[in-house]
């Protein structure tokens, strides 16, 4: 390159330099402003969040009376972290939650999209899911997988309102900019087979019954636990842990993202010094890095949805004890 063609040749001082390599999409890492800040430790800019089931169930119940399923796609509320800035649909960078409601009778189109969603059904008797063609029962304390890219609808058979809270990795999705949602060509999935067993249902029982056998956690950081297998969505880590009335966990803080859902009981979780205090049907959030420790009230069950095998994935996974 000559000395005429190089427009850096001439340059005497800095911001000189900085007007002219910014056409070139150029970042200075000596530069504050150009640079990703980092600090000495993880810190996540959201704050822990709490979503009380006593609050959403009546404004789903008021949604319902104002517009149909059918027109709404889903009828639901999803939560948003109330981040500073703005917040957007999500508890965090990689997690989702919202609840839903199906009135009797209602039906909603088949539809498929790359994230992975979960429900945790909070109120339902008689409502089914359909994934792919298999119509499974989902009932009130089950947990049922719709795995990314498989079909998947409702069939509400019962007398009464059907509450549950979906789980999906929407925001991480979002953050690829890999977001579609594809209608089923027959707008309702044909049922091919209705299955009494699923890989896509852990029934409440079925749930009951793996904790019984689980073992305790020698180290008590964790109340008794069973991990239920989400290998179709391998983003998620799906937990579900029994505490006992008037047990208390041990701190622990971990850099991935985790929410906790009540499905029985009641009781206090302190997160970073913050006490939340949970009932049946709420949701809560427990951002990056944040010290963690439960304690229950009464005999109580927490579904738990992290992050943490996308860590693991990316070996960014790190956990610390009190
Ligand atoms: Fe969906």
């Amino acid at each position: 390159m000559d000395q005429t063609s190089n427009p850096f040749a001439d340059i005497g001082d800095m911001e000189t330099f900085y007007e002219r390599v910014a056409p070139y999409n150029l970042g200075c890492g000596w530069r504050s402003e150009d640079r990703d800040p980092g600090g000495k430790t993880y810190s996540s800019p959201y704050p822990n969040a709490h979503w009380k089931y006593a609050d959403v169930r009546p404004a789903l119940d008021a949604a319902a009376k104002l517009i149909s399923a059918e027109d709404a796609g889903r009828r639901i509320l999803m939560c948003v972290n109330p981040v500073e800035g703005g917040g957007k649909p999500g508890i965090g960078p990689t997690l989702f939650h919202a609840y839903q409601m199906v009135l009797p009778g209602e039906t909603a189109p088949s539809h498929r999209h790359p994230m992975h969603a979960l429900r945790v059904i909070l109120d339902a008797t008689k409502m089914y899911s359909v994934v792919e063609g298999e119509k499974t029962l989902m009932e009130t304390g089950d947990v049922v997988l719709t795995p990314g890219g498989m079909y998947h609808s409702h069939i509400h058979d019962g007398d009464d309102p059907a509450y549950w809270l979906d789980g999906l990795d929407a925001p991480f999705t979002r953050a690829l900019h890999l977001v579609i949602f594809e209608p089923h060509p027959d707008v309702y999935e044909p049922v091919k087979v209705v299955a009494e067993v699923s890989p896509f249902r852990f029934s409440w029982s079925d749930i009951q019954t793996m904790l019984d056998k689980a073992e305790d956690d020698p180290e008590g950081y964790f109340p008794r636990r069973v991990r239920l297998d989400t290998a179709t969505m391998p983003t998620l880590g799906v937990y579900v842990q029994r505490l006992e009335a008037g047990q208390t966990t041990r701190m622990y803080r971990t850099n991935a993202n985790t929410s906790f859902a009540p499905m029985q009981g009641s009781g206090v979780s302190i997160i970073e010094g913050e006490e939340i205090h949970w009932n049946r049907g709420d949701v809560f959030a427990a951002p990056t890095w944040r010290w963690i420790e439960h304690r229950a009230d009464e005999d109580s069950v927490l579904f738990t949805m992290t992050d943490a095998p996308l860590l693991e994935f990316a070996k960014y996974y790190k956990f610390e004890g009190s």
